[in-house]
C-alpha cells in the first residue's frame, strides 16, 4: 500500500534549548501560569519572546490553539510552537494526544521536515511517562496524516516524510517514554494505514480488492495469517445475510478471516477474542435507496470492518499474548436486478430466518452470518464495530460511539480502553424490550424496529447471533469520518476504532 506520509519517531535526550528541529513543540496551560518552568527556563533564552506573545493576548493557551515564534538563532531549534493545553486540572491524555496532533498537523501544512515534541513536560508526575509517550506518538500520526493519493497535480508539493523525536533532558525519562511511544508508533501506522484504506472510493475498494488488501496486510507479519471465502464458499457455508446483501453488485462479497496466534509461545491457555467488522464498500441502501445527499460518504460504511484489519496488524506487529481473530464480512448494498428485496425472507448461517423491511439495514445482515461464525467457533470474547445506524448518530452525535452488549465485565473494560484511548464510548441499552420490536410474524426476525430507539434495536438484533458468548457492540456511525479538517485532524476518515481496540488488548495482557 502506498505510504501516505511517512512518520519516523523516536524519544531523544536533550536539553530544550539545544534540540536542533525545525520546529519545537512545548506546551501552554490556560490558567494562571501560562509557563511551565521548563518553557519559562526555554523562554529565558529567547528573550522573553513568549511571555510577549502571551501579554499581548494573542496566546492563551486555548486547547486546539497553536502560535508559531522564530527563534532568531537564540536556540537550536528554528521555530518554537506553542500549543494550549488547557486548564492543567481538565489535562489528560487526550489532551496531550490532540496538542501532538495539532502540531505535526500544522508542520504539515507548513511543509517542515521535523518537530520536536516537547509536550509531557508540564504535566509532571500526573500521567505516567511510558502512557505519555504512547499518546504523543499517536497523536503525530493522526495529525500528519493527508490523504492525497489520487491528487496527481501536487501544487503544494508536501513534505514525502516528517522525523518526529519526543525530547527530554533526562535519560531516564526519555527511557520510560520510549517505552510507550513503540506501542504508540504501531498503533498509529495502524490507524493511518486504516484511514488510507477507508478513504479510498469504492470502485476502488470492493469486496475483492478489500480481500486482497488484507491478504497483502498480513505478508511478512508474524502470527499472522488471512483467509477468504468466496461467494461460492460463502453459499456453501449458507452464509445467507451476507449473500442476500451483495446479491445487487458485480462485485461479489467476501468473508474475511484474520487470525493472529503469538509466534513460538503456547497458545492454547491465552484467551481467545474475535472482533467482527462491518465493511459494506459502497452503501446506496439498495432498493430502499438512500437520498443522493452525502452519498458519496457512504464509502465510508467499510470502516468498522477496516479498523477490525488494522488492530489485527497492530496486535501482530505488538506480538501481544493473545489470540485474536477478526472477521470481516463484505459486500457492496447497491439497487439491481438481483438486487435482495424488501419483503425476501433470508435465511442466515445461524439458521435464523430474517424478513427484509428495509434493504438499507444490511450491516446487521452482513454481521449476523459473522458473529454466528465467531460464536460456534467458540471464542471466549467477541466485540464488533460497524458503521450502523443513523439513529446512534442521533443520539450521540459524532463524539461518542455507542455501546451495547450483554456483559458488564466486557461493558466497563471496553470503557475504560475508550478513556485511555480517546475514541470515547456512551453505553446504550439493548434488552429484551429492544429485542421484542425485532421479532417477525412470518419469519424468526425481521432487520427494522419501530422508529424509536433505531440503535438499540439494532443491537438487540445482533445479540440474537452470539449465543452465550460475551459480546459488545460498537456503533461507530458518525465517528467514521471528519466532514471538515480540524485543529489536529484531516478531512475524510478517522480510522476510529484502532486505538480503542489495540488499547482494550493491550490492557487483557498488563
Ligand atoms: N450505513 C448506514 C448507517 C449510517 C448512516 C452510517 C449515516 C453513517 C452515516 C446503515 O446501513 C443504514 O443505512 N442504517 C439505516 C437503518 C434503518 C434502515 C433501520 C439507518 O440508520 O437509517
Ligand atoms: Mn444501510
Ligand atoms: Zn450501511
Amino acid at each position: 500500500m502506498k505510504q501516505i506520509i511517512e512518520v519516523d519517531i523516536r524519544t531523544r535526550t536533550v536539553d530544550m534549548a539545544r534540540c536542533k528541529t525545525d520546529v519545537l513543540v512545548v506546551g501552554c496551560f490556560s490558567d494562571g501560569t501560562v509557563l511551565d518552568k521548563t518553557v519559562k527556563a526555554l523562554d529565558d533564552k529567547l528573550d522573553g519572546a513568549i511571555r510577549g506573545v502571551t501579554k499581548l493576548g494573542d496566546f492563551k493557551g486555548a486547547v486546539k490553539t497553536a502560535t508559531v515564534l522564530y527563534s532568531h538563532g537564540k536556540i537550536a531549534a528554528e521555530r518554537v510552537m506553542l500549543v494550549g493545553l488547557g486548564e492543567q486540572k481538565k489535562a489528560d491524555l487526550d489532551t496531550l494526544r490532540k496538542a501532538a496532533a495539532t502540531a505535526a498537523n500544522q508542520a504539515v501544512s507548513m511543509k517542515l521536515k521535523s518537530i520536536a515534541l516537547a509536550l509531557h513536560t508540564g504535566i509532571g508526575d500526573k500521567l505516567a511517562l511510558s502512557a505519555l509517550g504512547k499518546t504523543l506518538a499517536e497523536g503525530a500520526y493522526f495529525g500528519s496524516y493527508r490523504y492525497d493519493e489520487f491528487v496527481t497535480q501536487a501544487k503544494n508539493g508536501r513534505p514525502g516524510s516528517l522525523r518526529v523525536e519526543v525530547v527530554d533532558p533526562d535519560a531516564k525519562r526519555t527511557k520510560k517514554l520510549n517505552e510507550g511511544l513503540c506501542a504508540g508508533a504501531v498503533i498509529g501506522r495502524a490507524q493511518s494505514f486504516a484511514r488510507t484504506l477507508a478513504n479510498r472510493p469504492a470502485n476502488v475498494i470492493n469486496p475483492p480488492t478489500l480481500a486482497k488488501a488484507a491478504a497483502e496486510m498480513v505478508r511478512g507479519v508474524r502470527g499472522l495469517t488471512c483467509a477468504v471465502f468466496d461467494e461460492k464458499q460463502l453459499k456453501a457455508k449458507k452464509m445467507g445475510g451476507i449473500l442476500a446483501v451483495g446479491a445487487g453488485s458485480h462485485t461479489p462479497p467476501r468473508l474475511i478471516i484474520l487470525k493472529y496466534s503469538p509466534p513460538n509461545k503456547p497458545t492454547k491457555s491465552l484467551p481467545t477474542v474475535a472482533l467482527v467488522g462491518k465493511a459494506v464498500t459502497f452503501d446506496s441502501g439498495g432498493i430502499s435507496i438512500k437520498p443522493s445527499a452525502d452519498m458519496d460518504q457512504m464509502k465510508l460504511d467499510k470502516s468498522g470492518g477496516i479498523a477490525v484489519l488494522a488492530t489485527l496488524k497492530a496486535v501482530a506487529e505488538l506480538g501481544l499474548p493473545l489470540n485474536v481473530w477478526g472477521l470481516v464480512p463484505s459486500a457492496e448494498n447497491l439497487p439491481s436486478g438481483s438486487s435482495y428485496r424488501p419483503g425476501d425472507i433470508v435465511t442466515t448461517y445461524s439458521g435464523k430466518t430474517v424478513e427484509i423491511l428495509n434493504t438499507d439495514a444490511e450491516g446487521r445482515m452482513i454481521l449476523c452470518d459473522a458473529l454466528a461464525y465467531a460464536a460456534k467457533q467458540k471464542c471466549g470474547t467477541i466485540i464488533d464495530v460497524a458503521t450502523l445506524t443513523g439513529a446512534c448518530m442521533v443520539a450521540l452525535g459524532n463524539y461518542k460511539a455507542g455501546l451495547m452488549g450483554n456483559d458488564d465485565d466486557l461493558i466497563a473494560q471496553i470503557r475504560k480502553a475508550a478513556d485511555q484511548s480517546g475514541e470515547y464510548v456512551w453505553h446504550l441499552p439493548s434488552g429484551d424490550e429492544y429485542a421484542e420490536e425485532m421479532k417477525s410474524k412470518i419469519a424468526d426476525l425481521r432487520n427494522t424496529g419501530g422508529r424509536w430507539g433505531g440503535a438499540c434495536t439494532a443491537a438487540a438484533f445482533l445479540r440474537q447471533f452470539v449465543g452465550e458468548t460475551a459480546w459488545a457492540h460498537l456503533d461507530i456511525a458518525g465517528m467514521d469520518i471528519f466532514q471538515k479538517g480540524t485543529e489536529y485532524a484531516a478531512c475524510g476518515s478517522t480510522g476510529f476504532g484502532v486505538r480503542l481496540l489495540t488499547t482494550y488488548l493491550m490492557n487483557l495482557t498488563s
